[in-house]
Parts: C-alpha cells; structure tokens; sequence
C-alpha cells in the first residue's frame, strides 16, 4: 500500500478514529459508481485491498450496524462483533437468527410489524425503538453508545448510508474505488432523496490502482 495523502505510518494508525464516539461509514465501488457487480451484491466488485481495509475497520470496531437489505441481500452470518440490524419493518434477517444473546441488536420503530416476533428472536433488551414511523438515527447512536459502542461501523447499505449522512450522524465516509468499469444498470453507494453533505479528503492510499479513501464529514 503507498500513502498518496496523510503520513506514512502503519495501516492501523493511519486509520486510527480522532475521538470517540466516531462513527464511520465504510462502502466500495468501482470507477463507474456501481455499487454492485453481476452477483447483485458488493462481493462481486470487491478485491484484496478493499478487503484488507474492511477487516481493519471492523478490528477497530465496537460494534457494526447494516441496513436490512444488506443483511438480506448479502446473507451476513453472526460475526464476533455485535451487529445492529436497521429495519423499519423490524424483521430480523433469516441468517441472523438463532445468534447467542446481545450478538444481534435490532434498530426499528414503533410501527414496525415484525417487532413482537423481533422481540421473542432477540429478547426485548435487544430491541432499539426509537421513533414512531421512522428510526431516529442521532438516537441510534447515542444508544449505542450509552451502551459502551463508541467506535461504531456501518456497512452500509446505500440507503442507511444515505439517512446517516441527511440526519447528520456519520463522521467518516471510507470509500474504496476498485479499478474497474463495469457499466450496466447498479445502485450507487448513496441512494434515496438528495442530499447535499460536504466532505473532507482525510487519507488516500492506493495499492496497484486501487484507491483507498477516508472521507471526514465536514462540521463546517
Ligand atoms: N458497495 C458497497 O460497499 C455496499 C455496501 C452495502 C451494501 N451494498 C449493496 O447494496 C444493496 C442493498 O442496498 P439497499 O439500499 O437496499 O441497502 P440498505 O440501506 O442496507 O437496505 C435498505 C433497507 O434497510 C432498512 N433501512 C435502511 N435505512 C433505514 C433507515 N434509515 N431506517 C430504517 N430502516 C432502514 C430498511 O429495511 P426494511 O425493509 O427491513 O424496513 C430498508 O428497506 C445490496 O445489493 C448490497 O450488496 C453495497
């Protein structure tokens, strides 16, 4: 890996968190935007670096929070960290059940019409409601980390990705562009209505044109 931007120190260090709490929000894509590759998911887009960094990300986790879609769509098992499903129909995720207590948190709102059989899945104390029609994302947060997550890493997908940025609550986008066009009709890492958020270039490195970027949400 070679440092194009910031100083030429470890990995680790170099994507150290500045504070706590710190919230980042890691995504790939390939030059042409696309957030997914002929499989439909990210996997088929991804690549060694890209992966080298999403495995450093989450040893300097707490916790990891992802969007139901892409729980669903990209079949997440349980993983040593806890994961924070977001869902407004409060479903848990098929290959998320059966987990150990405290391994699967759920983030949903008060209509959501899975929620009792969410409650029987998880246990109760592992249910965030927070708000009525739609999740509270600032609250989300500042759940997670009265409960200790203070470094906390979001997955995606793009449409979380997109609420965390609009309510305000992300502080770092990572962004790996893998060095390839693929055309075609594929999401973006955003998606949803527009939003206008301002970002600081923190760190860029690059490994046989792989571009690795860390993205500080600009606090004005
Ligand atoms: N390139 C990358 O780095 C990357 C990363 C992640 C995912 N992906 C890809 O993105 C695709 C999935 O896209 P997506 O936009 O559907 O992903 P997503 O944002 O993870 O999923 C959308 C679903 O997640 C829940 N959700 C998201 N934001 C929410 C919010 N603010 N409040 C409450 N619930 C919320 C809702 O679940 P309910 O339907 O349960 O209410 C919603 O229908 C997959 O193909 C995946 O492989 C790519």
């Amino acid at each position: 890996m070679r440092v194009l931007l910031g100083p030429d120190v470890p990995l680790e260090e170099l994507y150290a968190a500045p504070a706590e709490p710190w919230l980042r929000l890691n995504m790939v894509a390939t030059v042409d935007g696309a957030a997914t590759g002929p499989s439909g998911t990210s996997r088929s887009i991804n690549n060694e670096p890209d992966q080298e960094v999403f495995r450093l990300l989450r040893a300097q986790a707490d916790v990891i929070v992802v969007g139901a879609g892409t729980l669903r769509a990209e079949g997440y098992r349980p993983n040593p960290l806890p994961i924070v499903t977001v869902s407004r129909s409060g479903s848990v995720p098929p290959t998320l059940r059966g987990c150990p207590p405290g391994q699967v948190l759920l983030a949903t709102c008060e209509r959501a019409a899975a929620l009792e059989e969410s409650r029987d899945l998880l246990g109760d104390e592992h249910i965030l409601v927070l708000g009525s029609h739609r999740v509270d994302l600032a609250a989300l947060r500042e759940a997670l980390v009265e409960r200790g997550f203070r470094r906390i890493l979001c997955e995606g997908g793009p449409h979380l990705l997109r609420d965390l940025l609009d309510q305000g609550v992300a502080d770092e986008v990572c962004v790996t562009t893998v060095p390839r066009v693929i055309g075609g009709l594929h999401p973006r890492i955003s998606n949803g209505p527009p939003v206008d958020v301002p970002l600081r270039l923190h760190t860029l490195v690059e490994h046989d044109g792989t571009l690795l970027a860390r993205w500080f949400v600009d606090q004005g």
